[in-house]
């Protein structure tokens, strides 16, 4: 029976694991270590990895360690790879696979989540109430029809929030430089001028390039509608933090939603209850009642981790019967 490692493994992908392991007839064993030069050792006797992590995985070692174990193929279970040095894995013979699409919805339904928030005053309300206070001053909300969607980036997940929001009657607009045909009855493509303009809600949906780095920074956030959303569900870096505490405590936008943030590293997926944040910005944040704040969850709904068990496992399974998975990632720069 072939034998595949996968490596930092959480509580709630085991029953997909298992699924997929007695449906295939393997024997996939897991540990919550991340991948290092020395863990990569764990995998001496397996016929394939599995990776998962945030941490950098470019020491050349781990590649030349699991070439030495007769390893073919280096799969993470995740859409980015920017953290992995696929040029040294490719000169070791090892096929690197990633999950590009494991459920845009995940992250869209969050978007939705977020805005309806954000548009029915919850978290103004919500903080009132805490003292009693019951009023309504300041909380007569729009209607999700009558306003008009902004978004940066319309590609998987992009198009997945486009559709969402016009099932639900708004204008959507969006701004990138591909033009998909399949979203010509949904969305209208414009510059970012004219979205920043007149979007009631903005929402980032790129990629983090040098490009997309602070895309949303003082200008643009002056630019944006006073009694408009900001909302960021793509990489934490696509906002600058600190010009959007600024944007809010000047009244520039009405309010903001964040699934990711500058200096999340240290943050997300640990319970801190009690222990200082060191993060001025995101505490800043957190105090908002018009800011509501997630840790990295957008992706985090059943079938998404089911989708990244699966994908990534049928990839291994592929390259070890010799063929070719539609999921290869290949070196683009030096380095990577
Ligand atoms: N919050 C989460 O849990 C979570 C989960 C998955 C992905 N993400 C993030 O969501 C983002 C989008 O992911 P995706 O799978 O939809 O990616 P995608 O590649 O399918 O789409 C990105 C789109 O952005 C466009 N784009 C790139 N640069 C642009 C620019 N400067 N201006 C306007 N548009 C630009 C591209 O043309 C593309 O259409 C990524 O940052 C990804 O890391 C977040």
């Amino acid at each position: 029976m072939r034998k595949i490692l996968m490596y930092t493994v959480r509580p709630d992908e085991h029953p997909a694991i298992r699924a997929w392991a007695r449906k295939n007839g393997y024997q996939v064993d897991t540990n919550t270590e991340p991948m290092t030069a020395d863990t990569a050792e764990l995998a001496k006797g397996y016929d394939g990895v599995v990776v998962q992590q945030h941490a950098p995985m470019n020491d050349p070692e781990i590649f030349k360690k699991l070439k030495s174990y007769g390893m073919k193929q280096y799969t993470t279970r995740t859409t980015g790879y920017e953290n992995i040095n696929v040029k040294a894995a490719e000169e070791n013979g090892l096929t690197v696979t990633n999950v590009p699409a494991y459920s845009p919805r995940s992250v869209s339904e969050l978007v939705l989540a977020h805005v309806m928030w954000l548009v029915r005053h919850m978290g103004i309300v919500t903080a009132r109430e805490a003292h009693g206070d019951f009023s309504w001053g300041g909380v007569e909300a729009k209607e999700i029809h009558t306003m008009t969607v902004g978004i940066i980036g319309a590609g998987k997940i992009g198009s997945a929030v486009a559709r969402i929001f016009r099932a639900l009657g708004s204008n959507v607009i969006a701004n990138d430089p591909i033009h998909r045909p399949e979203l010509n009855d949904t969305v209208t493509y414009v510059d970012k001028k004219t979205l920043f303009a007149t979007a009631d809600i903005v929402t980032c949906h790129t990629p983090l390039t040098p490009e997309t780095e602070h895309m949303i920074n003082k200008d643009t956030l002056k630019s944006m509608k006073k009694s408009a959303f900001l909302i960021n569900c793509s990489r934490g870096q696509v906002v600058d933090t600190g010009a959007l505490v600024d944007a809010l405590n000047n009244k520039e936008i009405a309010g903001a939603a964040i699934d990711t943030f500058e200096g999340e590293e240290k943050i997300v997926q640990n319970d801190l209850s009690g222990k200082p944040l060191n993060n001025d910005n995101l505490e800043k944040l957190l105090a908002m009642p018009n800011v509501n704040v997630s840790p990295h969850v957008g992706f985090y709904t059943e079938v998404a981790v089911e989708n990244m068990v699966d994908i990534a496992l049928d990839d291994v399974a592929t390259i070890l019967d010799g063929k070719k998975s539609l999921h290869e990632v290949h070196a683009l720069t030096k380095g990577n």
